[in-house]
């Protein structure tokens, strides 16, 4: 890792603040500025310092942005670029939210234009993925600026795959969440079904996390299922977003993509009955009501897989 590198982080929201954490944690001079001002400051006691203004950041050598959909990703990177403020500018921004395709190479453009880099590297897993070191990173842009920003992408987790040139991070990272979304609703079915013919959830998922079905995501969810702990990981909202995403590039690349037609549906059904605030895997409550079925915790310690 180059020593000296300064660090901007913009957006500490449930992962923005996990993933900050941990370069600051890791020793990192990094300096990070987020809406609610709030929500950021307690990242002071792992080292970060916390900016009032975001054209504090523009003269950061990397600058991360980690907010929500590409028009928050817009309006904050305009104004920590924005011409009037005649601080500087970065070497490289490292946009790490989900976002299309188009955003993504419009941000490219934008960046461009100033001389500054760019580097696609939107993430797979949720605030307690990243606490327990086990994030991963999708990488596109340029090779180079990959290698300078690889160090502090590998300090947040697990590391990073690097697939090509352009925005194919972008395309990775839906095809990865629309399998989460249909995974899910697949996962909850299963589990409905399951207790429904008259077995405890904890004990089908406990045979399902040990077979070759079972994956980190099985098990992690497995709290969820058996004891309706939703918790927010992921709103249904941003799931959604990511489904529609996964949806336009199907109709771009002439794919068909039935499975995630559905699962949209499905998700915007729950969406419809307000389902809103809790947590993505809510699908279950949804599968159960469907199922004729009201769900209770079993109140059983099961394992996330991740906690050690
Ligand atoms: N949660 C997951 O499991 C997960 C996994 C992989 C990828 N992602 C993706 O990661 C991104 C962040 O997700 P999250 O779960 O961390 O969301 P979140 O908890 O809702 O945080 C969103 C962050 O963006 C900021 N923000 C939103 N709109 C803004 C605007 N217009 N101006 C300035 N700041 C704005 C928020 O600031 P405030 O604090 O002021 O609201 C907050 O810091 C999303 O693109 C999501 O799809 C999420």
């Amino acid at each position: 890792m180059q020593t000296g590198t300064s660090l901007g982080w913009i957006g500490a929201g449930r992962m923005g603040y996990a993933m900050a954490e941990r370069l600051a944690k890791g020793g990192c001079d990094i300096a990070v500025w987020n809406r609610t001002r709030e929500k950021a400051l307690p990242l002071e006691k792992s080292g970060a310092k916390v900016v009032n203004q975001l054209e504090e950041l523009s003269t950061k050598d990397i600058l991360f942005v980690m907010v929500s959909t590409y028009d928050d990703v817009r309006e904050v990177l305009g104004k920590a670029l924005a011409s009037g403020a005649k601080r500087g500018k970065p070497k490289m921004v490292v946009e790490c939210s989900s976002i299309s395709l188009e955003g993504s190479a419009e941000l490219r453009q934008m960046l461009k234009g100033k001389g500054i880099e760019y580097l696609a590297a939107p993430v797979s897993g949720n605030a307690k993925v990243i606490k327990a070191g086990k994030l991963t990173f999708v990488v596109s842009g340029p090779k180079p600026a990959y290698e300078k920003a690889k160090p502090y992408l590998d300090m947040m987790g697990a590391g990073s795959s690097y697939v090509g040139e352009g925005e194919l991070a972008r395309i990775a990272k839906i095809c990865h969440n629309v399998m989460l979304g249909v995974v899910i609703q697949n996962l909850c079915e299963i589990t409905v079904l399951a207790q429904k013919a008259g077995m405890p959830r904890h004990a089908f998922l406990d045979f399902l996390n040990k077979s070759v079905m079972g994956s980190m995501f099985t098990r992690y969810k497995t709290p969820a299922l058996v004891n309706l702990d939703f918790h927010v990981t992921f709103t249904p909202k941003l799931l959604r977003k990511d489904l529609d995403l996964g949806l336009d590039a199907g109709r771009e690349f002439e794919v068909p993509m039935p499975l995630t037609s559905l699962t949209r549906d499905l998700l915007q059904q729950m969406i419809g009955h307000g389902m809103t605030e809790e947590d993505f895997s809510t699908l279950l409550l949804m599968q159960a009501k469907a199922s004729g079925i009201e769900l209770k915790p079993e109140n059983v310690p099961v394992s996330d897989g991740l906690s050690s």
